[in-house]
């Protein structure tokens, strides 16, 4: 379909739709603005024509919040500036009949309220063919950032909208049925201090750079060691973002996890450890918006440590649990060594996951993929650890012990680690994603972001 094909269908079933019923989540909206933008932000609002969904409660509420507002204004030459604007100051009609501020002075939003005619799942927007916001966003992105949210009823949604170079993706869609797009980020093994201290140093405006709205990392090689996490590390790794700490064969490591875990509601296990276990292997999380996230840790069987049977404990597990009934989304950690048995969870899931990843080889792999029912997939996530090393631990220790030398026990490299992992695009009706892009950042792994 055209882009005027789709703009004439749209507009037309939002004139004939009764819209009383659609109502938007104004703290959510509000609690992602603040989330994305520094103290003291401004929004720029619009004033809402032809049965657009009306933003101005929105605004009235920004205004309650102290926030500064704003809106557009068009001038003769097509150039669409933001203009401060507080309800009480007059309004007049335009040559488009929109009404926009007419006494007050310029000002630059941090964060805009796109009006929209139709959107897709990878948040490219359909205007209305006047290419305003596009130049005013891509003229302001030259020297600021700017946060884009786009409100719509989700009817407006489309499978794909027509782009071209000028189209520009919105960080955010909100609809009646709230977020359209998540993003979940997934580290892979933590590996001693070169892993927490990158984590730590990195993780926080990664969180911010990517609009992330929830972290898993695997902590499971996380202490001074190598191996096992401590329960001041899992404050840490908390601190610096991550919401859930999964772990695999290293878990008991380091003894005080054995008491610590089942204190700790956000560090897992895995679930098909032999009965009965310490901690837990599935915990369910709130997301901003109040929906559930479910994490689970697996474990594989060959070539690891003596645990039940991986196959036998998810089918059990998927008898219980149910994608959208008992959680919205669900991100599985397999941590295994070899990459058949990874690939056949992968597909066990496919459909009633979100995300299936696979950890402990510490080498990412390059095949990042949505399954064919939905599932986002990775063999292996990689580490977050010094890549001068066999698997995060010191090279020349590693190479003497395959060659029988005097070698000490594995203790981990210390120079700087590369972060790796998956952020998975995930949609609100079906819990599944709609992207998956690998993920390495720093040390001696060539950077892909
Ligand atoms: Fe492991």
């Amino acid at each position: 379909m055209t882009k005027s094909t789709i703009r004439k269908k749209i507009l037309k079933l939002r004139k004939n739709k009764n819209l009383k019923k659609y109502k938007i989540d104004i703290p959510l909206l509000i609690s992602i603005l603040k989330k994305n933008n520094k103290k003291n932000f401004t929004v720029g609002g619009y004033y809402p024509v032809n049965n657009e969904i009306s933003d101005l409660e929105i605004l009235r509420e920004l205004i309650k919040n102290n926030i500064k507002i704003s809106l557009p204004v068009i001038r003769k030459n097509k150039d669409m500036n933001f203009y401060s604007w507080s309800f009480v100051e007059p309004l007049k009609i335009n040559s488009y009949g929109i009404p926009e501020p007419i006494k007050s002075k310029i000002v630059i939003p941090d964060a805009i309220i796109v009006p929209l005619v139709a959107f897709d799942n990878n948040l490219f927007r359909l205007g209305y063919g006047g290419g305003f916001y596009d130049r005013y966003i891509a003229k302001i992105q030259k020297k600021n950032q700017i946060f884009t949210v786009g409100i719509a009823y989700s009817f407006q949604r489309i499978n794909k909208v027509p782009v071209n170079k000028y189209d520009k993706k919105l960080n955010v869609v909100i609809t009646e049925k709230n977020i359209i797009k998540w993003e979940f980020f997934f580290l892979g093994d933590v590996v001693g201090r070169s892993g927490c201290t990158a984590v730590k140093k990195y993780l926080p405006n990664i969180i911010i750079e990517k609009k992330i709205d929830f972290v898993v990392v695997n902590g499971e090689n996380a202490a001074n060691e190598g191996v096992g996490i401590t329960e001041e590390i899992t404050k840490d790794l908390f601190k610096s973002g991550v919401d859930v700490i999964t772990t695999g064969n290293h878990v008991w490591d380091q003894k005080e996890t054995l008491t610590h875990i089942d204190k700790e509601e956000k560090l897992l296990r895995p679930q098909n450890l032999i009965h009965p276990s310490p901690g837990k292997g599935f915990g369910i999380y709130n997301l901003k918006n109040g929906m559930k996230i479910g994490v689970l840790n697996l474990m594989g069987n060959v070539f690891m440590k003596n645990c039940e049977d991986v196959f036998i404990c998810a089918s059990k597990f998927l008898e219980k649990n149910i994608l959208k009934k008992n959680y919205d989304f669900l991100v599985v950690d397999f941590h295994g060594e070899i990459t058949s048995e990874k690939m056949a969870i992968g597909h066990f899931f496919d459909g009633k996951a979100t995300l299936v990843v696979g950890t402990h080889t510490h080498v990412p792999t390059h095949d990042a993929r949505v399954l064919i029912s939905g599932t986002a997939y990775q063999t292996d996530a990689g580490m977050c650890g010094d890549y001068n090393s066999v698997i995060g631990m010191d090279k020349n220790n590693s190479i003497n012990r395959f060659l029988k030398k005097n070698s000490k026990k594995h203790y981990p490299a210390e120079g700087e680690a590369s972060l790796c992992g998956v952020i998975v695009d995930a949609i609100n009706e079906n819990g599944l994603a709609n992207k998956i892009d690998h993920f390495i950042f720093g040390g001696h792994l060539k950077n892909t972001n």
